[in-house]
């Protein structure tokens, strides 16, 4: 017998892992206190700038030690802003189990060509072995593996007496999971990830052991303007306050201070990991119960409670099919597996996602499995 096309569709069927659904309730209307058509420097929009820093401070709990800034280029800018800018004077340890570690692995060989680097790599599904973690070197890695939806379990495996900056890609993590700032020197996300901002600029905060690392000399290679954080040596404050190094959209700035104002309005960071980790549970549930389907991560201490990545077992039916099928319904949109992932499905279950909506997704998971698995075997 086949599976009943459910009646009810998702109010929201946007589970992209990024650009990622909107809060509830916005509409452009969010956007109409926009500081368009003028400078950025004057003092209302430097003003904007500097609340998106403040804000972000405050929701995920920065510490007064750690400088804040808007930087160009999404999270990558901020990531390639810190491995230029940063790396060089140490040896160098790069942590990578899926596409956007290996991305900064690629940076770091065959651009950089820095001469002392270890790689750790892991598989999709699986975490290096943090405990051999050479914590003499400069240490890269994303908390949150969006693509393989693995993440690093917590942050015990950094020391607090490590030599090395610990340098943290957690766009995917930022504002979903708790990240322990005093054991990281480098953290970066962007405003199209958990908070449903726009793509548009990238946030970078720093460690006291960061900006001394930048104010002991100059990266030993030329940056261009868009990574340069110091000025005669010393770093440039400015940008920290809102000053960013070039034009930033003040539409995209005014999206962000939104999600930001919506975070503070459901509680704040705890408010935002509970939404995450509803989400991500009531999935997990229907994994638990589902013969055809899996966890990519192999792990349960290192499923991503933000980009869920599953990967179908024993079953003829095509997830990339199954993708197309629920997009044409109206039903999920995004959800196929990253395009260098294994095939499989990737759930975005950040707080902007209902927990209704991805009640209402499951009923329709199973009725596209159903169909591209009898479409599979009417072709064989
Ligand atoms: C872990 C990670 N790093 C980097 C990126 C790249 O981000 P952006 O496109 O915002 O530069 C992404 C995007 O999904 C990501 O998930």
């Amino acid at each position: 017998m086949s599976v009943a096309k459910p009646a009810r569709l998702p109010a929201r069927p946007h589970f992209s892992s990024g650009p990622c659904a909107k809060r509830p309730g916005w509409s452009l209307e969010a956007l109409s206190g926009a500081w368009l058509g003028r400078s950025h420097r004057a003092r209302g929009g430097a003003g904007k700038l500097a609340e998106v820093i403040a804000r972000s401070r405050v929701v995920l709990g920065l510490p007064d030690s750690h400088r804040l800034a808007i930087v160009p280029g999404s999270d990558t800018g901020a990531v390639e802003l810190a491995l230029w800018s940063l790396l060089g004077s140490r040896a160098v340890e790069m942590l990578a189990w899926e596409s956007f570690g290996q991305e900064w692995v690629a940076d770091v060989t065959k651009q950089l060509k820095l001469e002392d680097v270890r790689v750790r790599e892991a598989d999709y599904g699986a975490l290096p072995d943090l405990s051999a973690v050479d914590w003499t070197r400069d240490v890269v890695f994303a908390w949150n593996g969006t693509t393989s939806g693995v993440r690093v379990p917590d942050g015990a495996w950094i020391p607090e007496d490590r030599e090395g900056l610990a340098i943290c890609d957690a766009t995917s993590a930022a504002f979903a999971m708790d990240l322990p700032w005093d054991k990281l020197d480098v953290v970066t996300w962007s405003w199209q990830k958990v908070l449903g901002g726009e793509g548009a600029h990238g946030m970078l905060a720093l460690s006291p052991r960061a900006v001394a690392r930048l104010e002991a000399g100059p990266a030993p290679r030329p940056l261009p303007k868009l990574f340069r954080l110091t000025k005669g040596g010393r770093l440039n404050e400015t940008i920290f306050e809102g000053q960013t190094i070039n034009t930033p959209s003040m539409l995209c700035a005014e999206d962000a201070l939104d999600g930001l104002i919506w975070a503070e309005a459901i509680g704040g960071l705890q408010g935002l990991m509970a939404r995450s980790r509803a989400n991500a549970d009531v999935l997990q549930g229907w994994v638990d119960r589902t013969p055809w389907v899996a966890n990519l991560a192999q792990d349960a201490a290192t499923r991503s409670t933000t980009s869920v990545c599953l990967k179908l077992v024993d079953t003829p039916a095509d997830p990339g099919r199954m993708a197309r099928l629920l997009e044409e319904e109206g039903a999920a949109f995004d959800i196929g597996g990253y395009r260098n992932a294994p095939p499989g499905l990737r759930i975005w279950c950040g707080a902007t996602v209902e927990t209704g909506d991805i009640e209402a997704l499951l009923p329709w998971l199973d009725w596209a499995h159903d169909v591209a698995a009898r479409e599979a075997e009417k072709a064989s």
